[in-house]
């Protein structure tokens, strides 16, 4: 049988790690990484939106990054400001847009423009983009089980059913297909409280490179590593 080594279809997360030192090996200021960092971004969307990608998940910034120098906090939160304006005039694209986080206690502004991206794009039916942003996993899951037991006081659920399905209903990713892989950048090898949940069955892939560094082809690599697990989903395999 043939197989298929295209990224067509999958589900992909990734954490983007290593802008502060991609900089600091230059010589410039951490910020410099972001910036860079954030160009990329929109690079490997792009092409994850031509090669058929059925939902890319970024790590853009986690509840724990809040204890960063004021400085940096200022350029990230400017940077992401930046890219909400560009997804705002993103149309031509057929792609649905998603933000995975509190984000109360983001820029009452950032807030108005995601809550208008996610409502104008929310129908479309491309390449699902989502947008972790003041997000943790395990906060996501306690929104969910908190959710659930409201319900549950309400007497609009019984307890004895909740099940799986139910649980996923109330992730920030409801509805949508769980990552084939998440990719961390940056020789890290840790999950760092990135889609704890969804991160079941995906497979884990790590590369040296920091983010800034990242390119098309080595999304293509990526692609490439994926297909050549094999996966069993806790079967025995072929
Ligand atoms: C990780 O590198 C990166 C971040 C915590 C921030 C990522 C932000 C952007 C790419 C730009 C803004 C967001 C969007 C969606 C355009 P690090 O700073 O932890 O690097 P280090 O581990 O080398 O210090």
């Amino acid at each position: 049988m043939e197989q298929n080594h295209s990224a067509e279809g999958l589900s992909i997360g990734i954490i983007m790690d290593g802008n502060g030192r991609w900089a600091k090996q230059r010589g410039l200021p951490r910020t410099a990484g972001h910036k860079k960092g954030a160009d990329v971004f929109d690079d490997i969307t792009r092409y994850a939106n031509e090669q058929g990608v059925r939902a890319i998940t970024y790590y853009a910034f986690s509840t724990e990054n809040w204890s960063r120098p004021a400085d940096e906090l200022e350029v990230i939160m400017d940077l992401f400001g930046q890219s909400l304006k560009r997804l705002y005039k993103y149309r031509k694209e057929n792609n649905r847009v998603v933000f995975l986080g509190e984000r109360t206690a983001l820029l009452p502004a950032h807030q108005k423009m995601m809550d208008e991206i996610e409502s104008e794009t929310q129908s479309r039916t491309g390449m699902i983009l989502n947008i972790a942003i003041n997000y943790g996993g395990q906060q996501e899951i306690t929104k969910a089980a908190r959710e659930l037991a409201q319900l549950a006081a309400e007497g609009k659920l019984n307890p004895a059913d909740i099940n799986e399905d139910m649980l996923e209903g109330h992730l920030y990713t409801k509805g949508q297909p769980m990552p084939d892989f998440i990719l961390r950048t940056s020789g890290e090898m840790r999950i760092s409280n990135f889609l704890l949940w969804q991160c079941a069955y995906s497979e884990l892939l790590f590369t040296d490179l920091y983010w800034p560094d990242f390119r098309r082809k080595h999304f293509d690599e990526a692609v490439q590593e994926f297909h050549s697990r094999n996966r069993r989903f806790g079967g025995i395999g072929e």
